[in-house]
């Protein structure tokens, strides 16, 4: 054999093996190409299709079911203390009855917040703000929705201390996130935490969302997260053509699930974190 043929039969052999080694095809999938770019799946509420919602039941769940996020909604107890609870009143969720505001921390830590759900969640109790960025830094991203602030001033101003007291404030990985329907919120939160990515949270009146206010929204936030209702294609395109991200809510099924990662979105807020991870060529 040709000194020239077996150089020429080298080259190939180092080639193909290059080109075809797992490391190359799942940098390629996840980088080259954006049609199998990485959809980040975000549990809402943790795993709460599977656990109760705004527990650590739920977000234990999420982290073993490896999604790369959890949602959180976070109020005020009368006390001026920060926990995660998603409706302004502790009546579906909990064994108890009346408005979040109205409860201390210590009574408010006294409701079942588990039952409601499944008999085995039982005692389950409404976590802290803090308590949950103790327990899940550093080993799963935290979406933290101000929920309602218009009830709670002095809300931004506390989850920025919270954050700032452990160093969080700046994540080099972005995976601490705040985001609202309170635009206003938003906007003040990212006074006070300039280094965090933030979020802008639109509901089904954002439909016919302008360029202007896209723009507008791009000032100060990272993400535009639209009810999963009004994402099309048309609205992903604008969405990025303004350097925001879009990670639209709530998947509850499988076929949400498809028509948003067919879209081509960033990132899904689901309760059903398999939904999205049962499409490895996709995410
Ligand atoms: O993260 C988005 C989603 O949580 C917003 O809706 O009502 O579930 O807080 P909601
Ligand atoms: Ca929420």
């Amino acid at each position: 054999m040709s000194s020239k043929l077996i150089f020429t039969l080298l080259v190939a052999l180092i080639f193909l093996s290059v080109f075809t080694s797992p490391a190359f095809a799942s940098n390629a999938e996840t980088k080259g190409n954006p049609h199998h770019k990485k959809v980040v799946n975000v549990a809402h509420r943790g795993a709460s299709g599977h656990a109760p919602e705004n527990t650590i039941a739920a977000f234990d769940k999420a982290f073993q079911m490896k999604s790369d996020f959890i949602e959180i909604d976070v109020q005020m107890t009368a006390d001026g203390k920060l926990i995660a609870i998603h409706d302004t009143t502790v009546n579906r969720t909990t064994d108890g009855t009346g408005s979040v505001s109205d409860y201390t921390l210590e009574e408010i830590q006294q409701l079942d917040a588990g039952s409601w759900f499944g008999e085995e969640f039982a005692g389950e109790q409404i976590p802290t703000f803090e308590e949950i960025l103790d327990k899940y830094r550093g080993k799963i991203g935290i979406l933290i929705e101000l929920k309602s602030p218009e009830l709670y001033p002095g809300m931004e101003q506390k989850v920025a201390e919270a954050l700032k007291e452990r160093n969080m404030d700046k994540p080099r990985n972005g995976k601490i996130i705040v985001q609202s329907f309170n635009h206003e919120s938003v906007q003040l939160s990212k006074e006070l935490l300039p280094r965090i990515p933030h979020g802008v949270l639109a509901g089904m009146s954002w439909a016919d969302v302008t360029g202007e206010e896209l723009e507008e929204f791009a000032t100060y936030a990272d993400y535009f997260n639209p009810n999963m209702n009004i994402a099309n294609e048309d609205l992903i395109d604008r969405v990025h053509g303004k350097d925001m991200k879009m990670w639209p809510y709530t998947v509850r099924t499988q076929e949400q699930a498809d028509r948003l990662l067919d879209l081509k979105v960033d990132g899904i807020i689901t309760d059903f974190p398999e939904y999205v991870h049962r499409h490895p060529g996709k995410n």
